[in-house]
């Protein structure tokens, strides 16, 4: 069977097609020059499967997309305290390049506007780095988010430079108050470099999935941000990601997304998946028409609003319960947050086991939550004071602690008795 997916992304596509509204950023020399027809779309799921449709094979610079991921990766180096001493979290309302800070303190609003993605950049690679040192480390970091070798497009960097005086007046204001150490053009020049990363959507798509799935790259398997820093970067999306229009977006489209002026559009949703949209005409917040009006139809048509309410994992929790001998094992799939693991228990606390031993067989499981791990816990704790033996088969470990809440082990028992060998279920 061929999957249906690029098919979908495909429809979609075609039924934005039509839009020929809104005009090509043309501040920049270089992106005036862009196709306006192209178009492209590519989802990356966080088990890293990837579908793409259309334009996908062009690559275009990422511009301000680039700004969640360098507040990530200040995260990751230096902790949410020391990165919100400089830069808010709240949503500003206003341009990407807004000449606005924090009345009182002088912080910028947040790292999405221009403001505070310069403030973030400058963190990188340690505040006394030259710029080459920190614009490779930062090329470097994208290329691992992406899975491939990245460059730098330098003819649209040079031809931004030509015309950053207002990029220059908001660096010169963030030196002005000491929020940045740098001088004013070179913490330009970093920024405008590393914007002018050059991807394709298949790449936004999947570096984007590695913000859902928690830091680890979905195809390579490369764990590269932690799971926290994920989270607060797709809270501060959601709020501030498209700028001026965040409110509107999350109402009607629910997916956290960031945009950038040379017309990519990208947005994850948490645990399930990244997508990506490419087409260069803009709207007048800086937003690609078609982009937008995808990121719409694949909410609708897909179902991917985050604030659904029917927006749960996929997979049915319990895959089986099967009976060998004396023991009940509780085969388990896809990923155990909190929802999982209730409607696991609900289900066990109905079931009628005959059996002496209950194993919650996790090797099928993705991934495991706090939560999720906790109340699992739990919730065989409670089955061993009604009586019955208890474990767990985890081959993979994703039991990491096995203390129940008494201070007792979950006892693993990992026998081949037990074990589904070597059976692929997706
Ligand atoms: O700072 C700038 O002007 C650009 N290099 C990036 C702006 C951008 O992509 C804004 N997003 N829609």
């Amino acid at each position: 069977m061929q999957t249906p997916i690029p098919f979908y992304l495909d429809e979609i596509l075609e039924k934005v097609r039509y839009q020929d509204g809104g005009a090509v950023a043309d501040y920049i020399p270089q992106l005036a020059a862009a196709n306006p027809s192209y178009l492209g779309a590519a989802l990356c799921t966080t088990t890293g499967h990837l579908y793409s449709a259309g334009d996908d094979e062009e690559e275009f610079t990422m511009q301000s997309i680039s700004k969640p991921f360098i507040y990530a990766l200040a995260l990751q180096e230096y902790g949410l305290e020391e990165v919100r001493s400089l830069v808010g979290m709240e949503p500003s309302g206003e341009a990407f390049n807004e000449l606005s800070l924090n009345r009182d303190d002088h912080r910028p609003v947040n790292p999405m506007i221009n403001a505070g993605a310069m403030t973030v950049t400058q963190l990188i690679n340690g505040v006394d780095s030259g710029v080459d040192e920190r614009v490779e480390h930062i090329r470097k970091y994208l290329s691992r988010l992406a899975g491939r070798d990245l460059t730098i497009d330098y003819q649209t960097c040079d031809s931004e430079l030509e015309h950053a005086e207002r990029n220059l007046s908001l660096a010169h204001m963030l030196r002005n108050y000491d929020i940045i150490q740098d001088d004013a053009h070179d913490a330009v020049m970093t920024y405008t470099l590393q914007c002018s990363t050059k991807v394709t959507v298949k790449d936004l798509a999947v570096i984007s999935a590695t913000l859902a799935n928690g830091g680890t790259q979905p195809i390579t398997g490369e764990k590269i941000l932690d799971a926290d820093v994920c989270r607060l970067t797709q809270a501060v999306m959601s709020s501030a990601g498209m700028y001026d229009g965040a409110g509107r977006w999350m109402a009607e489209v629910g997916i956290p997304a960031k945009s950038g002026v040379s017309g990519g559009l990208l947005g994850t949703l948490p645990g399930q998946l990244g997508i990506a949209t490419f087409s260069p005409r803009l709207n007048t917040e800086g937003n690609s028409v078609r982009g937008v009006e995808a990121f719409k139809l694949l909410s609708q048509e897909m179902g991917l609003h985050l604030m659904a309410t029917d927006q749960r994992y996929g997979v049915a929790p319990i895959r089986e319960v099967e009976i060998i001998d004396d023991t009940a094992i509780v085969r388990l799939q896809g990923v155990m947050n909190f929802s999982a693991a209730e409607s696991i228990l609900y289900r066990l606390e109905d079931y009628e086991i005959t059996a002496e031993q209950v194993l919650l067989d996790f090797s099928q499981v993705t991934t495991v939550n706090r939560i999720g791990r906790t109340m699992l816990k739990e919730g065989l704790r409670r089955m061993r004071e009604a009586g019955f033996k208890i474990g767990v088969i985890d081959p993979d470990e994703l039991i990491k602690d096995r203390t129940m809440r008494d201070g007792t082990q979950v006892r693993r028992d990992d026998t081949e008795d037990f074990m589904i060998e070597g059976e692929e279920l997706w």
